[in-house]
């Protein structure tokens, strides 16, 4: 098997609209600095189920709501990629590299302990290194306590760490606003400037960046306006048309 077409190619990223379960296993092992993505969160997220959450959060504003869901966010199927992912992850990473995951919008809440499950998970296959919280700024959804914060969960393929650039006073906690996505936006966009603070940490310029879960690109954006090399795979051909045109611009940050 030989890797597919990009959907979008530069001197610096590579774009495959394409299941990362096909690409990933065609990738050379042993070739990747930093793997930084953010996967399906498995709790079928803004399939409409969740409305109430949405109504608590944006008072009822229902356009807001509509269900945008997400592939493979069912619990059993979103576990199964997971662990198909890490388990690809341990041998495409260079030793000592790492694979920083957005541990998504449970923010330490259920209705499953996510969390929980995914840091022994990543402990299991590659080797737990540290969660660090991401402060989101303003509330967000769901009831009784609003999430307000979600982990980034960081494992490490074997010690050292192949990079360190954080010094010896970078907290655990980054604070950086959220964003909200519009009705024509990915339901679960990060910030750009939270996927740049993992990548300065843990790459180098020249760096290949990997991110399996592409949505509407930050990771590569981020990657490229650092001089990182990068290669991101997204199933939706809808989210990799809006990186390709995120990418493709002057000014990407
Ligand atoms: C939580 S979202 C990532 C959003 C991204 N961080 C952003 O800001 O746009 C997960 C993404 O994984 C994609 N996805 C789901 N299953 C996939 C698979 N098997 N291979 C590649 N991408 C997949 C979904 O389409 C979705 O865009």
């Amino acid at each position: 098997m030989t890797l597919p077409a990009p959907y979008y190619q530069d001197e610096a990223t590579t774009l495959y609209c394409a299941d990362c379960r096909d690409i990933l296993p065609l990738l050379p092992n042993r070739s990747v600095d930093l793997i930084l993505c953010d996967p399906p969160y498995g709790l079928d997220y803004n399939n409409g189920d969740l409305a109430h959450c949405w109504e608590a959060a944006f008072g009822g504003d229902k356009s807001r709501m509509k269900p945008r869901p997400i592939a493979n966010d069912g619990q059993e199927d979103a576990y199964a990629l997971f662990e198909f992912m890490l388990t690809a992850a341990k041998d495409k990473l260079l030793k000592g590299g790492c694979c920083c995951c957005c541990c998504c919008c449970c923010g330490g809440g259920g209705p499953k302990p996510l969390f929980a499950d995914w840091t022994l998970m990543m402990d299991r296959i590659i080797g737990f290194k540290q969660a660090v919280v991401w402060d989101k700024g303003g509330l967000g959804m769901g009831i009784h306590y609003r999430r307000n914060y979600e982990f980034m969960l960081i494992a490490q393929n074997g010690s050292p760490a192949k990079c360190w650039n954080g010094g010896n006073n970078t907290a655990n906690v980054v604070r950086i606003n959220k964003i909200i996505p519009q009705e024509h936006e990915h339901p679960t966009a990060k910030p750009p400037e939270l996927m740049s603070f993992f990548i300065n940490i843990h790459s180098n310029p020249g760096d290949l960046v990997l991110d399996p879960f592409a949505g509407h690109g930050p990771t590569l954006i981020a990657a490229k306006a650092a001089g990182r090399r990068a290669i991101g795979i997204e199933i939706s051909e809808a989210y990799c048309a809006i990186a390709k045109k995120r990418l493709s611009q002057e000014y990407l940050l």
